[in-house]
Order: C-alpha cells, then sequence, then structure tokens
C-alpha cells in the first residue's frame, strides 16, 4: 500500500519520466498522464479514485441498501463482470463445436504466434470473436438484474401504469436479451446473427452495458479485456466437454 503523502511525493519526482520508463503498465500511465492545456498531472487522491474505480468494477460486493435518485453507486459491482464473460464464452464454445472451430481458425490464421496477441485493431477486427464475444454478453449477460432507477416527483407513466414516486424501477437485462420477441431462438447461442450490420435486430434489444448517461464506462475496456483474453485461450489451448457432460 502507498500513502497519499508517498504518492503525491513521487508525483513531483515525474516530470520528464516516460511511462515506459515506469514499466508500462496502466499505473504508470495514470502517474505519468497530464492534461494537455495546463501540464498538471492527476493528484494522489485522484489517482487513488482511479484505482479504487478499476479494482472495483469487476469484484463482488452487495448492492447498496438505497438507490439514489437515478443513479445507483457502481452498479456493475455486484458481479465479477469480465470474469464471467470470458468464463461464459469459453462454456458456451465448449458446448457448440461449431462456433468453436470457426473461431479457433479465425485467430490461428491471423496470428502466427500467441506473442501476436495484444490488445488492438488486429483483435478489435476479428469480427467472429467478437460475434462470440456479443452472443455470450446476450445469453449470459454478467449484470444481469436490472439497473435500478428512482422515480422522480410526480410519479412516471410506463407503459399505461402508474409508477409512484421514490418507487425504484428497471427492466432485467437477461429478460430483454431472453426474449423471444427480439431473439428468434432465445436460448440457443448463435454467433452467427452478429455478422451482419449493426443497425440490424438483435442489436437494438442487446444491452450488456446498460445505456444512457449511466452507462458502463469500463465498456470498451472490458470489450478488449475479452477480446485478448479469449483469442489467447482458443489460440493456446484445445479443449472439449468431458464424456457425458453435454447439458447446456
Ligand atoms: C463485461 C464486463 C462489464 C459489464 C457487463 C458491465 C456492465 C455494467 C452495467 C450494466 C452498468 C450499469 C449501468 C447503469 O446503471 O445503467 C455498469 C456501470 C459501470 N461500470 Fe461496468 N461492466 C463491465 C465492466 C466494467 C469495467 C471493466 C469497468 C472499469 C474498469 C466498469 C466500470 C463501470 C462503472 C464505473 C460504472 C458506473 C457508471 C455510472 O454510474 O456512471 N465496468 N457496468
Amino acid at each position: 500500500m502507498v500513502s497519499l503523502p508517498d504518492m503525491s511525493r513521487r508525483i513531483s519526482e515525474l516530470d520528464g519520466v516516460r511511462p515506459e520508463d515506469l514499466g508500462g503498465d496502466i499505473f504508470s500511465h495514470l502517474l505519468s498522464t497530464h492534461d494537455s492545456h495546463s501540464g498538471e498531472r492527476l493528484n494522489a487522491e485522484e489517482i487513488q479514485s482511479e484505482c479504487q474505480l478499476l479494482s472495483v468494477a469487476g469484484k463482488s460486493r452487495a448492492q447498496p441498501p438505497r438507490v439514489d435518485r437515478n443513479s445507483s453507486f457502481l452498479p456493475c459491482e455486484g458481479f465479477d463482470t469480465v470474469s464471467s464473460a470470458s468464463c461464459a464464452t469459453i462454456f458456451y464454445l465448449a458446448h457448440y463445436p461449431h462456433a468453436h472451430t470457426r473461431l479457433v481458425n479465425e485467430i490461428r490464421i491471423k496470428f502466427p504466434s500467441s506473442a501476436d496477441i495484444e490488445p488492438g485493431e488486429k483483435l478489435k477486427g476479428c469480427e467472429y470473436l467478437n460475434a462470440c464475444i456479443d452472443e455470450s454478453l446476450r445469453i449470459s449477460p454478467p449484470f444481469c438484474t436490472f439497473a435500478p432507477r428512482e422515480v422522480e416527483e410526480g410519479g412516471e407513466n410506463i407503459d399505461g401504469n402508474l409508477i409512484p414516486e421514490g418507487y425504484a424501477v428497471g427492466a432485467s437485462v437477461y429478460a430483454i436479451q431472453r426474449s423471444p420477441e427480439y431473439f428468434p431462438q432465445p436460448n440457443v447461442y448463435l454467433a452467427e446473427p452478429w455478422l451482419t450490420t449493426k443497425d440490424s435486430s438483435p442489436h437494438s434489444a442487446f444491452v450488456p452495458f446498460s445505456m444512457g448517461p449511466r452507462a458502463c464506462i469500463g465498456r470498451l475496456m472490458a470489450i478488449s479485456e475479452l477480446q485478448t483474453t479469449i483469442a489467447l485461450f482458443v489460440w493456446t489451448f484445445d479443449f472439449k466437454l468431458a464424456d457425458g457432460d453435454h447439458e447446456v
């Protein structure tokens, strides 16, 4: 653990130091980043706050006892987000060999060595990988319940029902993404529909990161982690279900 005064001292020693000289990891970037206009660095408290955000986003924690107006405190905290999504993807690939084979081909052809697999444009361009990740986030959303919102003064008419003020409302991500209204085969893992244009259904009912002003701010980082993890996993390991273990 580094104390705030100690961190302040270290920050003041960083003039001219490049992130790669500090190790080049995400914390070295936080330490060395500065405002391009004023030249100011993040102070120790701001760095601590950024670190807390990064470290809690995927950890288990009970939901807060009350819901603040139109927000909830770090809503994705109650869920192991990226790890759940990684496990779900591997689970479904093991159960759907056709998807597994197609993904292995894409990754092993694009990346001659596992050392070439790193976050960036090449991974972003792996269409079938992205389709597999989206389908996992659809069929097993890590944030599976709902993001509560408090009804404001005067109540709210939602779909013909008057909800009194002070009540928490929300729509379950799991229920939306498993609805046959939007997904013709809601309980089947199908990556192929995600290869079509982003404007078409089923994309309109795909909300694993929620939507609106309080949607997940870690979405791009989560996707990048998932792309790297899944690509490395399928490049490195051949895997299949144990005999007799075929229930989805
Ligand atoms: C697969 C991975 C993830 C999923 C499915 C996910 C999902 C969500 C969802 C559904 C919300 C609620 C938004 C709302 O209330 O409408 C949320 C909020 C949030 N997420 Fe994530 N998340 C993931 C990963 C991450 C990561 C890696 C980070 C940080 C590095 C992160 C940081 C946050 C923060 C800070 C909020 C609160 C935003 C706000 O209230 O303004 N999430 N996330």
